[in-house]
């Protein structure tokens, strides 16, 4: 298993997600419960009662005003965790609170800190093109039942692609052309870059954009360990000029393809993903397609994944992979998450909750 790593900001849920209804989900095995502020601020704390255990996402359990009421006896707690009243006395036990999680809400995500020391002034990554005027975007998300460290393979080898998601992205070109990657060890960021010329065009590049023929397709990763990939796609027709020295780049067309890698337990991962287009702004058919599309080509990994996680629980201990040249990204990947496991298990925890 992929350890976890602490002290660190993962997306919970999209902006969009969090309201007036109470909505729980499990980030690195602990169940958080989010909602919104009648003023709109996102909270988040423990999604279970300090009582019986009751999870508070669950109805009953429902907000009143900005409280939250538990649905099975009625513990009331307010957003900062602390319980303000219980059924049948007055006096409140002194540790009837519910701890609660640093949040940020950024580039249309809300993230939570999860980890024993403050986030201080570590603010989560950014993925601007989510909420820019310049872009669209589609965006979902589904969870899969694996181990994160599977996703994060996944996502850093694009090989996969030819096979798994031939007739969508994938292409001969994809698997054929050699990748450089690069390591910030001190930042926990691997770059790989892939740039392929005069490569064929696939389904969901020729339909969104209308080029016709072949292109120039570069392929730039970022992945910010642990919870934060960016993919920087840019498209142009075959022979089209480049980029301009001023980083303007009108010959080609842009998708920044965002997924947040969440791990929930230990064999479940949250797999947020977006897709933000530069071009075709205002297409509604071009929405709907790319919609479609990348949809089906991540549930192609969904399911791979789940498979590919029932076959490796039936693997006796220390079976030996293999890695090539494509798994540099993926196997630097695992490094830096290692590290950080470690000096996150390294942190002493504090002896209060708070
Ligand atoms: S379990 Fe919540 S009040 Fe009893
Ligand atoms: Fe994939």
């Amino acid at each position: 298993m992929t350890a976890f790593v602490r002290d660190q900001w993962y997306v919970a849920a999209y902006g969009r997600e969090v309201g007036r209804e109470l909505l729980g989900r499990t980030v690195l095995g602990e169940p958080i419960l989010l909602y919104r502020t009648e003023d709109g601020r996102p909270v988040a704390m423990s999604e279970r009662c300090v009582h019986r255990r009751f999870p508070l996402s669950q109805a009953p359990s429902r907000l009143d005003g900005d409280q939250v009421v538990c649905g099975y006896h009625g513990f009331t707690y307010g957003t900062d965790g602390g319980c303000v009243s219980v059924p049948g006395q007055q006096r409140i036990p002194r540790t009837a609170r519910l701890k609660t999680y640093p949040v940020v809400e950024q580039d249309s995500f809300v993230w939570v800190w999860i980890g024993d020391r403050e986030p201080g002034d570590t603010l989560p990554p950014r993925a601007p093109w989510m909420d820019s005027p310049d872009y669209t975007v589609v965006s979902g998300m589904e969870p899969i039942d694996s181990d994160y460290g599977l996703l994060v393979d996944n996502l850093m080898d694009l090989s996969h692609e030819t096979y798994l998601h031939g007739g969508y992205i994938g292409t001969p070109e994809v698997a054929e052309t050699p990748i450089t990657t690069e390591v910030d060890d001190a930042a926990g960021i691997v770059y790989v870059s892939r740039h392929m010329d005069d490569a064929e065009c696939p389904p969901f590049y020729a339909k969104s954009t209308g080029i016709k023929g072949r292109i120039t397709r570069w392929q730039d990763v970022e992945y910010h360990a642990p919870g934060l990939y960016l993919l920087h796609s840019r498209v142009a027709p075959d022979g089209a000029p480049g980029p301009n020295s001023d980083g303007s780049d009108p010959h080609a067309f842009h998708v920044e393809v965002v997924y947040g890698i969440t791990p929930s337990t230990e064999k479940t991962v949250y797999d947020f993903w977006a897709v933000a287009r530069d071009f075709a702004l205002d297409d509604q058919d071009v929405t709907e397609f790319l919609r479609g599309n990348n949809h089906t080509v991540v549930m192609q990994d969904v399911v791979a994944l789940n498979v590919l996680q029932k076959s490796l629980d039936t693997e006796k201990a220390g079976y030996q992979e293999l890695s090539i040249n494509i798994d540099t990204g993926g196997v630097a990947a695992r490094r830096i998450l290692a590290r950080l496991a470690q000096e996150g298990a390294a942190t002493p925890a504090p002896a209060v909750a708070r």
